[in-house]
């Protein structure tokens, strides 16, 4: 079984390490935990122990513990070790090698990998004593997950905020991988983001979709050993590292895009395509003529890529997926859709303007293809994300 230590510092997000406990354990993935004295202020060994199902180490100097499973052997015995939330004070014991407790200790004699999900002051965050230590662990090759912008249990607003449970779970995952990853010698492909379609030089048809889920996507497809091709329209993301981005703007050069970067296996349409364009884009500015009549503007079918793609007799990729943005009645359009796209699974997802899918960091979706339909609970799109392609993976 897959393992993990955690490491739970002091901080008043310890409390959501009970919950990733819970989501590792939902995973299949055993977990040990150190819990520091800090940590301990906020949640018991009781808890902890509880939901690990295992003992809680608290004490570098134990004859209980070190008869049982000495420190050293405790930091080597897990897959990964996890520090969540990693405290400043944690962060810069580990940056400058101290070992003055069994958490500071543990980190300095692991030979595993190293994730740490950092939770503090905004103001500590910033610090420059801080942001030093980070470079250095950065350095020395730690992972980092989070931290998340939002309001502080101390009542101030900024970067410091613990990354959610679901998000870290999905960065341990990833960790955890195995070296011959299961996307290894494919080719990804993905569209995200919205296109924009000129009426003028300056102006143009868009919609609100921000691209985060189809650079997720890409991202996650990346870590899991694929070749991944983004064609993207204009979002303001950073280019998820590792990925062969193709920026377009418009829906037609999306689709020459697409085509170009055939052949793949999998392809995933997530870019929110305009349906309509201008027919004829003016060369000019448009000018108000002053008569009170606005400019009337003839509009055009775009090309539906998902389906152009689906169609295709040779080079059809081996897995099509396709999503479907709907404010109502969800499951059925999306059976609708997935018949009249001819694609392999739609996700579908109620982009309803209360559930804050556009431009949000979760998402509620359900898988629909022809064997039915899979519900999933809210997930961060990262994790939708995750768990999305580990299932193509897992259908090719
Ligand atoms: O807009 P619609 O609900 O039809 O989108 C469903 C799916 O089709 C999405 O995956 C979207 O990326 C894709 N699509 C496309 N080209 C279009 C319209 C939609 O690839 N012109």
């Amino acid at each position: 079984m897959r393992s993990i230590l955690l490491i739970i510092g002091g901080g008043i997000a310890a409390y959501k390490s009970l919950e990733l406990i819970r989501e590792l354990k939902k995973r299949g993935i055993g977990v040990t935990a150190i819990l520091t004295k800090a940590g301990e202020q906020f949640v018991t060994p009781l808890a902890v122990g509880a939901l690990t199902g295992e003992k809680v180490y608290q004490d570098l100097f134990s004859l209980t513990d070190e008869t049982e499973m000495g420190h050293i052997e405790l930091s080597r015995a897990a897959d990964l070790v996890v520090v969540a939330p990693a405290t400043a004070d944690l962060l810069a014991k580990m940056a400058t090698g101290l070992a003055n407790d069994l958490a500071s200790t543990t980190l300095l004699a692991t030979d595993k990998k190293v994730l740490v999900a950092p939770a503090m002051n905004v103001r500590m965050w910033h610090h420059a004593a801080t942001q030093r230590n980070i470079r250095q662990l950065k350095y020395d090759e730690v992972t980092f997950v989070g931290p998340g912008e939002g309001e502080m249990a101390c009542g101030e607003f900024g970067l410091g905020r613990l990354a959610e449970p679901l998000e870290i779970a999905a960065a341990i995952e990833t960790l955890l991988a195995p070296g011959d990853l299961p996307l290894k010698g494919k080719h990804v492909l993905v569209t995200a983001g919205p296109t924009r379609e000129p009426i003028d030089p300056v102006r143009y048809i868009s919609n609100q979709s921000s691209g985060k889920q189809g650079y997720a996507i890409a991202e996650v497809a990346v870590k899991l050993g694929a070749q991944v091709t983004l064609v993207s329209g204009p979002v303001s993301l950073p280019i998820p590292p590792g990925a062969g981005m193709m920026p377009v703007q418009t829906a037609e050069e999306m689709l020459k895009a697409v085509e170009q970067s055939l052949p793949a296996d999998i392809a995933i349409f997530t870019a929110a395509v305009a349906d309509w364009r201008v027919a004829s884009a003016a060369g000019e500015k448009i000018k108000k003529k002053g008569d009170g009549k606005p400019p009337t503007l003839s509009l055009t079918e775009n090309p539906d890529i998902l389906k152009t793609i689906a169609a295709r007799k040779s080079g059809r990729p081996k897995v099509v997926v396709g999503f479907a943005a709907e404010t109502e009645n969800v499951i059925a359009h999306a059976q609708e859709k997935l018949a009249k796209k001819s694609c392999d699974l739609i996700v579908a997802n109620d982009v309803s303007v209360e559930k804050g899918v556009f431009g949000g960091d979760a998402n509620t979706v359900h898988l629909v293809s022809k064997s039915g339909v899979e519900s999933w609970p809210k997930l961060s799109k990262a994790e939708v994300a995750m768990r999305l392609m580990q299932k193509l993976a897992g259908l090719l």
